[in-house]
């Protein structure tokens, strides 16, 4: 007999990496996707199935999680084995311009979660997974950050995090739930959110090496994360939810890396050194240097001439731009998964470097198509968000 998970947020990055994991387990997936006026099922499109055909293994359900009848009737419906809830408005800064939504979403929405399973009495049958942060740590009190190290929010992102965290843990000992906690340091990849810092620059780099794009506007370029590889993450969630006992588990890499030093490597991967100079505001990225024989490898022969007069005639590439600051940032995570990886024998394949040859060579493969389109007459657009 095969397992029946159900994943919220299927559609995002983590989502859809996790349902193709367990489709390959042999899993059937069902997977809540939100109405919108445009598809929005990208990242899950190459695992769709026609449903007119008689056996299906994957399957999406319209549905919302602020609206707690849409999750009890698809819970019913699916009656999973086990659900992980990854479902929410995940972006740090936006949460600061919709309080009250992300509350909704990332907090109640767990706990709906919960009620609804054991409402229907599937405690003894369903486990839950769910997707804590290290935003939970903020203004960090330890460091390395543990799952001892005591949480201090700093958005309202986190906040609602926070709750989610808790309530898990609640429904854990006041009812007997199977309901356990990853508390997951960034994690990135080639179909991560544009918006977020780490796709916002590798995009950008591969934009303005083949002269789409002319700089790269940033916020706080002197914060810290600690970043592993998606692909790696999603088995973490896996192997939480195969231990006979629910428990909660940082999952991290244990390097920490700023977001100045992320832009020198993501533009070195492709022959660009970048120095930067000056402070606060007026601190700018120049390049410096090209390897010619990286540049040409990565990007192309036809276009090392001109990142060449580039270099010489308008070298700074990197800016700060005060909008992209938020009004309290975490300064400094880096995560000590010691337990995951004694407990779980959890081991991520990616590091850092193996994370941006994946990302930069997906972005560059991305813009040249890109590029292509606009050569052909076709229109394409700019995102600088
Ligand atoms: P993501 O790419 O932003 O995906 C979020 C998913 O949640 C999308 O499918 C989104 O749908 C869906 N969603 C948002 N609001 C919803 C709502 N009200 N009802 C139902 N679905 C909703 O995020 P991710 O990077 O895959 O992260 C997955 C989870 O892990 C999130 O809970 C995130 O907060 C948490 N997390 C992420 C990281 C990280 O570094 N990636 C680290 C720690 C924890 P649409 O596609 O329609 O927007
Ligand atoms: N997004 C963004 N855009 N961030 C920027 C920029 C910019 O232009 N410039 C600097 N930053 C800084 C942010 O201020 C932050 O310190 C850091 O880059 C990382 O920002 P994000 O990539 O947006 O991620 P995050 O750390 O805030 O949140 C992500 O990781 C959390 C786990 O720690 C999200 O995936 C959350 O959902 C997740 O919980």
């Amino acid at each position: 007999m095969s397992k029946t998970a159900l994943i919220t947020g299927v559609t995002g990055q983590d989502g859809a990496y996790l349902a193709e994991y367990l489709l390959k387990k042999g899993y059937v997936v069902h997977g809540i996707k939100r109405r919108s006026s445009l598809f929005n099922t990208e990242r899950v499109d190459h695992l769709y199935q026609d449903p007119h055909v008689d056996k299906r293994d994957f399957i999406l359900h319209y549905g919302d999680l602020t609206d707690s009848m849409n999750v009890t009737k698809v819970i019913q419906e699916c009656q999973p084995d086990e659900i992980y809830n990854l479902a929410a408005m995940s972006h740090v800064k936006v949460s600061f311009d919709t309080p009250e939504y992300t509350a909704n979403a990332d907090g109640i929405g767990t706990l709906r979660i919960l009620e609804a399973v054991r409402l229907l009495g599937l405690t003894p049958k369903t486990r839950i997974y769910q997707a804590s942060t290290s935003e939970l740590y903020g203004l960090v009190q330890e460091v390395p950050q543990t799952e001892k190290t005591p949480f201090y929010p700093r958005s309202p992102y986190g906040v609602a995090k926070l709750y989610a965290y808790w309530i898990t843990v609640n429904y854990r000992e006041a009812y007997g739930l199977h309901a356990s906690n990853g508390i997951l340091f960034n994690h990135e990849s080639p179909i991560r959110g544009e918006t977020f810092v780490t796709r916002k620059i590798s995009r950008a780099m591969a934009r303005i090496a083949l002269g789409m794009q002319d700089c790269l506007y940033m916020g706080n370029i002197s914060s810290r994360r600690d970043w592993g590889h998606a692909k790696d993450y999603i088995k973490a969630m896996y192997l939480i939810l195969q231990q006979d006992k629910p428990d909660d588990y940082v999952i991290a890499t244990g390097v920490t890396t700023s977001i100045r030093e992320f832009i020198q490597k993501t533009f070195a991967a492709a022959g660009m050194e970048i120095m930067f100079s000056g402070e606060k505001e007026d601190e700018i990225g120049r390049i410096v240097n090209i390897d010619e024989a990286l540049f040409n490898e990565k990007i192309g022969k036809d276009y090392i001439d001109a990142i060449k007069a580039r270099m010489k005639n308008n070298p700074v590439m990197v800016k700060v731009d005060r909008n992209y600051y938020r009004p309290t940032e975490v300064d400094l995570l880096i995560g000590d998964s010691t337990k995951a990886r004694t407990k779980l024998g959890w081991i991520p394949k990616y590091d850092l470097k193996g994370l941006i040859e994946d990302m930069t060579t997906s972005d560059i493969h991305l813009m040249k198509k890109e590029t292509h389109i606009k050569n052909g007459g076709f229109r394409t657009f700019n995102y600088f968000e």
